[in-house]
């Protein structure tokens, strides 16, 4: 028989949302609450534009709003009247004191755990969503099993490995389900708790236990290992460069290999989003706290050639255009991390923009889903920044098109009228290798694509 379930989630963020939103299509005995401190963040949720945009997540909350699924800011009720509570707040990189720039800054967490203690009336399972250095669980017990009133707390940890812009997706048909928990009774019994929710529509050998720190240790690896992988293939991508030799056909004969696979080898400006970076520093900073100096140092380099390839792309404009950007109008195409999402975090369209910026380059940002965050990033910034949605209209003028973001769109413009409305010689700086490059060379563009000999008419 299934169990009516009350489950909350603190955190209404890229996690918390969808997540919840998928326990909730796929649970219809669940009641899923879902609180945050932002109030403006719960209205956003409660209103027909998202706070964040997904594909297939409107019509997701569409669907169990209301009926089994709850936004609200009443964190206090939210705990007192649920028996399961995620807990998916942020852990962004502390910016200051001991460990600034690496470690997590865990005060959203700690405060999170204090007030499940402080408002807990019965005992409870709490579920860590949130990316968390190894050993936070074990802290948190410790918080939240203070006190001696015969409440109990199981805690559990369950990485999510959803990527953004395929979140839906990656929620119906994860490649696995990692829970950990520890091997007690109790423990145990919490953690079948978990696997009969998500066995209501992941098939069961997807769905993995281990011990908690093995689990939120493997959430960091994962991701550490992904990002090795960009940076290995863009390290490369620079000696295609001078070699004269194609980083796409290189990178398609490594992938063939079945115990390398094609994915996550495409040359790039380099990865961004709220996870890579962070999580490869927290490993960093756990690998030096235990003395482990050269494992640190191997992973580091990892996010180190990534911040060479941002700041190579922009050499390479530099060299491109005659050694001067001053005063030229350049046209950003995409500031999103990656297409299919809004989300602007750690994109490395900030950092090239700033760049471009301070070689006193007019700068138009163009993205289909992203300017209100572009916005906020380039906010106080000296120079000309303008804002166009329209990718044809922002390069109006322009001596460059830089593309940041592979967003679908861009391949299937009209280059023959975009060149005809740009001032000459063209530009195009392709930061995702997505477009048709022999084309847009015949066209009359100057063409410099990443990892790949440039086009050139000169
Ligand atoms: C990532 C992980 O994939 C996910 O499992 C984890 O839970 C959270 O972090 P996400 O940050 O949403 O997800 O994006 P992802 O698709 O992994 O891309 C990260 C960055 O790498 C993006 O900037 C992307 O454009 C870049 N990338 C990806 C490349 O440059 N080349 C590739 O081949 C793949």
């Amino acid at each position: 028989m299934t169990v009516q379930r009350n489950i909350l989630c603190i955190g209404a963020g890229y996690v918390g949302g969808p997540t919840m939103a998928m326990i909730a299509h796929k649970c219809p005995h669940c009641r899923i609450t879902v609180v945050d401190v932002n109030p403006d963040r719960i209205a956003a949720w409660n209103s027909g534009e998202l706070p964040i945009y997904e594909p297939g997540l409107d019509q997701l909350v569409a669907a169990t709003r209301g009926k089994n699924l709850f936004f609200s800011t009443d964190i206090e009720a939210g705990i007192r009247e649920n028996e399961i509570i995620f807990v998916s707040v942020n852990t962004p990189t502390k910016t200051f004191g001991l460990g600034a720039g690496m470690a997590a800054d865990l005060q959203h967490w700690e405060k999170t755990a204090r007030q499940i203690l402080e408002f807990s009336r019965s005992s409870k399972i709490v579920i860590e969503k949130s990316t968390l250095p190894v050993k936070t669980a074990l802290a948190m017990e410790r918080i939240l099993n203070t006190r001696a009133n015969g409440v109990h707390f199981d805690v559990l940890s369950n990485p999510e490995f959803l990527a953004e812009g395929t979140a839906v997706r990656d929620l119906e048909n994860p490649d696995r389900v990692l829970i950990g928990s520890r091997e007690t009774e109790r423990g145990q019994k919490a953690r079948e708790t978990l696997v009969e929710i998500y066995g209501h529509w992941i098939p069961r050998e997807k769905i993995i236990t281990s011990n908690i720190w093995s689990s939120e240790l493997s959430k960091l690896v994962s991701n550490a290992f992904l990002a090795q992988r960009i940076s290995s293939i863009n390290a490369i991508s620079a000696l295609c460069e001078k070699a004269e030799a194609d980083i796409t056909e290189v990178s398609r004969a490594v992938g063939m290999d079945s115990r390398v696979g094609a994915k996550f080898l495409n040359a790039s400006i380099g990865f961004g989003g709220s996870c890579f970076k962070k999580d490869i520093l927290n490993l960093v900073y756990l690998c030096r706290h235990y003395g482990l100096d050269e494992v640190a140092d191997y992973w580091e380099s990892v996010v180190k050639i990534n911040q060479y390839q941002q700041e190579r792309f922009i050499r390479n404009m530099l060299g491109a255009m005659f050694n001067t950007l001053a005063g030229k109008k350049i046209c950003l195409w995409g500031f999103a991390f990656k297409s299919n999402t809004g989300d602007t975090r750690e994109s490395p369209a900030i950092f090239i923009a700033r760049r471009l910026l301070e070689e006193q380059a007019e700068i138009i940002v163009s993205d289909p889903k992203a300017l209100k965050n572009a916005r906020a990033d380039l906010a106080g910034l000296a120079g000309r920044i303008d804002f166009v949605e329209d990718p044809v209209l922002a390069a109006r003028g322009c001596h460059a098109i830089a593309l940041l973001t592979e967003w679908d769109l861009y391949r299937h413009l009209d280059f023959q009228a975009i060149f005809a409305t740009m001032d000459k010689p063209a530009f195009i700086f392709d930061g995702r290798n997505i477009l048709d490059h022999r084309r847009c060379f015949e066209i009359g563009f100057n063409v410099y694509p990443v990892g790949k000999a440039p086009l050139t008419h000169f």
